[in-house]
């Protein structure tokens, strides 16, 4: 299919007859409608008024997007908000598949139809921007492209003014918007009650900056009362600040909310530019959700010739012991005043420091035991002493050990046990420093035979004035990615801005935080529910760090503080190696807690990390998430089921395996009575036989989950198992 109409402006004389046709176009006339592939949505776009673009999504008849507003405001130039014609349009098809380095499938397919409308300002000198959109089964994509010409070379977003007029006052999962953070729990609640809700909804979080309008984040999800699902989000954020939207309470209203720079302005932009995608992923069906590939798909393809270094990774770490033992921490001295250039080994040693020598060696000796890639070792460093809180800039320089950890010595161990170390580059959000000392940081790694690195941004950003999801920050974290890949170094970022599928370009950025992780749950802990919601929410963007595993979850076990715990049960933690995808995958619990559970534990050690295919088997946001997947070029499969605070039976079906072959499943559940707060460590393990045709109802308890391991069997074995 092909579309192609032109319209020139040359001369004086045609100028009446424009005039008309302009007329003929803010009436509407001219509007554009594209259908996806599928024909289930469909998408109209049209100049409304004195030139105002105007856009609408439909879902199976069904309105996703009522008429809604798009533009760019300018500062000190004249804005992209109306008084356009339309000039030009084309219509197109596509239909590729591609293959992710590493993924959640092996093949990817990204077929759309585009249209792309060319939008002049007659009155500003034949000013043109483009928008362009790309229709897909599961959503659409539409982003702003502002193409090199003669008037127009530099300019300053004062705001994008892009609307989403929703159909009703629709059920969303939401946290409040804010410049800094993304570790807010969620709420869920209708689009109406969001007012009342906020101020409750934003706890105190370290260096947050609350939105002052009515606010909340993206991925932002959505349920009609038809059951409709609704996420809108933004892929390929580069070079842009990331985008938040207001929210029109009463008339259910979301609008683009730029993250401000130091002096409140919202992204500098040269033309053969263009801003990110707008996205919004639809459906009736919750499972095609979680399914959907279109932030991926939006994104570029690697530009890196060699990605053979780009792996998996599963690591342990010298880290929740800090959260919850209370026996060591990531600082060495006793003293909070510290300078880079002072004399460590002067410091009064506190007498808790977990990175030593001794410690991590131990750890080594797990890794290696139990096949884990690496060991994260958090507080190697100099200058955790007075790391937080103090807006200082020379905290870290990234290559000084402590005194009572031997670089040489533990790099050497490391290497004869076949395992790596996992540095740790804590910036404590001060970009400038890092990024002086990033060359220096990476070759110290290649020199050490570390090949990734946990990067972390807690406190408030220098450059002084920006923003974590400020314009600035956006091209910090992608300059370290794309720095760190120079060096063959993988990342896994925290406190980052919330991805928007980047890890496609730039695939050694394997996953971030960007959202409230397991640590929370050493700090009042997570409602049962929030990991049923971020696979919805913030995974939609990408790969998730959220450092499962935890085994012993009731954490008065260390008699270090109050009765606080972690909220789930013991299998609902392995269950998430399968239900939060991300190709690097902590086992965060304290390895003594590993050796008394070791039948549990063999799933945290059989799990891929890699995947073949997906299949999601059931889902609903706060509530439950089942997930099948392949393992990438392997005849394994892995399935993990989760519930909230509520006991749920799961229906499981094989229907991926290849048919009349026998294999083995290993079912890791809750007990009949175990609960995330009474009785979190009583599971089952059991051995059945499966096949494509074999169906299973799995009880979960309250708070609980589950985990599946498939194999093939041998003869023998099989034999001895019961069917299901
Ligand atoms: C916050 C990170 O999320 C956490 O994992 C890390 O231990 C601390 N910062 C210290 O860097
Ligand atoms: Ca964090």
């Amino acid at each position: 299919m092909f579309y192609h109409s032109r319209f020139s402006f040359k001369s004086m004389a045609n100028y009446a007859l424009l005039v008309l046709l302009f007329v003929s176009f803010n009436n509407g006339l001219y509007a554009q409608t594209i259908t996806s592939p599928d024909k289930n949505l469909s998408l109209t776009f049209e100049l409304k008024g004195n030139g105002i673009p105007v856009y609408q999504l439909q879902y199976k008849e069904k309105p996703v997007i009522k008429p809604s507003q798009l533009g760019i405001e300018v500062k000190d130039q004249p804005s992209f908000m109306d008084g356009f014609v339309i000039s030009n349009t084309e219509q197109n098809t596509s239909d590729s598949s591609w293959e992710p380095i590493l993924g959640e499938e092996k093949s990817i397919r990204n077929n759309y139809t585009e249209l792309l409308v060319t939008l002049t300002q007659p009155k500003n000198n034949d000013r043109y921007i483009n928008i362009r959109f790309r229709l897909f089964n599961d959503g659409l994509g539409f982003r702003y492209e502002f193409p090199k010409q003669k008037d127009l070379n530099y300019f300053v977003i004062k705001e994008e003014h892009t609307e989403f007029q929703l159909n009703g006052n629709h059920k969303i999962f939401w946290i409040p918007g804010d410049y800094d953070t993304n570790e807010y729990a969620y709420t869920t609640s209708k689009i109406a009650e969001i007012p009342a809700l906020m101020e409750k909804a934003t706890a105190f979080i370290s260096a947050q900056t609350p939105i002052k309008n009515l606010a909340v984040q993206t991925p932002s999800m959505m349920k009609t009362d038809e059951g409709l699902y609704i996420n809108i989000h933004e892929a390929v954020l580069v070079n842009y600040p990331a985008m938040s939207l207001n929210v029109d309470a009463e008339n259910f209203k979301m609008s683009s909310h730029l993250t401000p720079d130091a002096v409140d302005n919202k992204g500098y932009l040269q033309t053969n530019t263009q801003s990110p995608w707008r996205t919004i992923v639809v459906s009736d069906d919750a499972t095609e959700i979680l399914s959907s590939k279109l932030i991926l798909n939006l994104n570029e393809p690697t530009a890196y010739k060699d990605v053979s270094w780009i792996k998996p990774v599963k690591y342990i770490g010298v880290w929740w012991e800090y959260f919850v033992a209370g026996k060591s921490t990531w600082a060495y001295g006793e003293e909070n005043n510290v300078k880079l250039d002072q004399d460590f080994s002067k410091l009064t040693p506190n007498g808790k420091h977990g990175a030593t020598n001794e410690r991590v060696k131990q750890y080594i000796d797990f890794a290696s035991e139990h096949g884990f890639d690496a060991v994260l070792v958090e507080g190697w460093n100099i200058g955790w002493e007075d790391w937080i809180g103090n807006w200082k800039e020379n905290v870290f320089d990234f290559v000084t050990p402590y005194p009572d950890f031997d670089v040489d010595a533990v790099r050497d161990y490391a290497k004869s046990k076949g395992v790596r170390i996992m540095m740790h580059h804590e910036t404590s959000a001060s970009a400038t420093n890092y990024e002086r000392r990033l060359d220096r940081a990476f070759q110290f790694m290649e020199d050490n035979n570390y090949n990734s690195v946990k990067t972390g941004y807690v406190g408030q950003i220098i450059p002084r004035g920006e923003h974590h999801d400020g314009q600035w920050m956006v091209n910090h974290y992608i300059h370290v990615a794309e720095r760190a890949a120079e060096y063959k170094i993988m990342i896994n970022s925290h406190e980052a801005v919330r991805p928007t599928g980047l890890n496609r370009t730039y695939p050694n950025w394997l996953a971030q935080e960007s959202a409230r992780g397991t640590e929370f749950e050493a700090m009042g802990g997570l409602h049962p529910e929030h990991t049923t919601i971020l696979p919805f929410t913030r995974l939609m963007g990408g790969p998730m760090d959220y450092t499962p595993g935890i085994f012993q979850t009731d954490l008065s076990y260390y008699k270090t503080g109050g009765q606080q715990r972690v909220n789930t049960t013991l299998t609902k933690q392995l269950a998430y190696y399968v239900s939060m995808y991300s190709p690097i995958q902590m086992a965060a619990d304290i390895p003594d807690n590993y050796s008394r559970f070791l039948d549990a534990f063999q799933f945290i050690k059989d799990v891929a990390l890699d995947w073949d295919s997906t299949y999601i088997q059931e889902a609903e946001p706060g509530d439950y998430i089942t997930i099948a997947r392949k393992a990438k070029g392997k005849n394994e499969w892995f399935v993990g089921g989760i519930t909230d605070e509520n006991s749920r039976t799961a229906s499981i079906d094989f229907s991926y395996l290849p048919k009349g072959e026998k294999y083995i499943a290993t079912i890791y559940a809750d007990a009949k009575d175990a609960s995330w707060d009474k009785n979190p460590q009583a599971y089952t393990i059991r051995k059945v036989r499966v096949n494509s045709k074999s169906k299973l109802k799995q009880y979960i308890a309250p708070g609980g989950g589950f985990a599946i391991s498939i194999k093939e069997g041998d003869v023998s074995e099989l034999k001895t198992l019961k069917k299901i």
